[in-house]
């Protein structure tokens, strides 16, 4: 079985954002709103609940750590319950955490070839580690082999590459690359061991993707934005979701379609201040309910496979 912890399920920002006064923001701030605060995009993942694999370190990463007690010293005078951090991307809400982590044993790192680049590049957050913890860096290949992760036993691991984005800061943001974002795939050794497709970020259901998640018992997805130009109506960007490599939820298209059908478990994660989705009594979260299409939360728990 697959144990996921559910850290951080808001985008960038976090719900509210500091500088945000968007009906969300502003209606969760004022109590108005029947909605939860949540951190920004993390998850954390174990087959024994004692070992953990961070899948994206947020910015949050101390006060997540500090309300999952599983990731918290227990016996030793240092210690900590993360065994390695995996990035599916170099975005600044994916990695900044890794700073907060510095002051550790080298920190056990798994991402691609495309996302160390960034790092050690646009913005250098492994080479500042160097002078602290120091990085044990594994590359994750994205030619459709599995790796395993060192003190996470009883999983495998695929990185499925995926039409998405770079960050701003990316040699790539406008040259994409196979890479620089991917979905994981992550399977239970064993009968019983469950299979998670996770893509916090995703722009396009191609293929590869869709089988994955019609293989997955549960699929934990990207759920931003409900329409693509849902900053504008809100009144604070011109960003298109399109642009930030998000496929919006509504129409013709767009993530539900894409769920509709699946037999797996549905959860949206990566949920931006602006998504109407995150007001509990909206008539869109109405609709993800009678899709059978779940939201994420700080704190929630995921069991896959039996
Ligand atoms: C994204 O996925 O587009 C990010 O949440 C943007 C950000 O972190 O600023
Ligand atoms: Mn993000
Ligand atoms: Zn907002």
């Amino acid at each position: 079985m697959i144990h996921v912890h559910i850290l951080g399920s808001a985008a960038g920002g976090g719900f509210p954002q500091w500088n945000c006064n968007c009906a969300n923001c502003e209606g969760l701030r004022s109590g108005r709103l029947n909605a939860r605060p949540r951190n920004q995009s993390s998850i954390a993942l174990s087959t024994d609940k004692q070992n953990w694999l961070l899948i994206n370190a947020s910015p949050d990463i101390r006060a997540q750590i500090g309300a999952f007690s599983p990731l918290q010293p227990s016996v030793n005078k240092r210690e900590t319950g993360i065994r390695a951090v995996l990035l599916v991307d170099s975005q600044i809400d994916h990695t900044t955490g890794l700073l907060i982590l510095r002051e550790g044993e080298p920190l056990s790192l798994y991402c691609t070839d495309m996302a160390y680049d960034d790092l050690t590049t646009g913005f250098p957050v492994l080479n500042l580690l160097q002078h602290y913890c120091g990085v044990e860096r594994h590359t994750i290949a994205v030619d459709g082999s599995s790796f395993t992760v060192e003190g996470i036993d009883g999983l495998v691991f695929k990185g499925l590459p995926l039409c998405s984005k770079a960050p701003p800061y990316s040699p790539h943001r406008h040259d994409p690359h196979p890479g620089d974002n991917i979905g994981l795939w992550v399977e239970g050794s064993g009968a019983g061991g469950g299979k998670l497709f996770y893509a916090p970020g995703l722009g396009m259901i191609e293929p590869h993707v869709k089988a994955a998640m019609e293989a997955a018992d549960c699929v934990l997805v990207d759920g931003t934005f409900w329409t693509d130009d849902e900053m504008s109506r809100r009144g604070v960007g011109t960003k298109k979701a399109a642009d930030m490599g998000h496929l919006a939820l509504s129409g013709e298209g767009g993530m539900i379609q894409h769920l509709r059908g699946l037999s797996a478990r549905k959860v949206l994660i990566h949920i931006n201040n602006t998504n109407p989705i995150l007001d509990e009594d909206s008539p869109e979260r109405a609709q993800l309910a009678g899709e059978g299409i779940e939201v994420a939360c700080d704190g929630m728990d995921l069991e896959i496979g039996a």
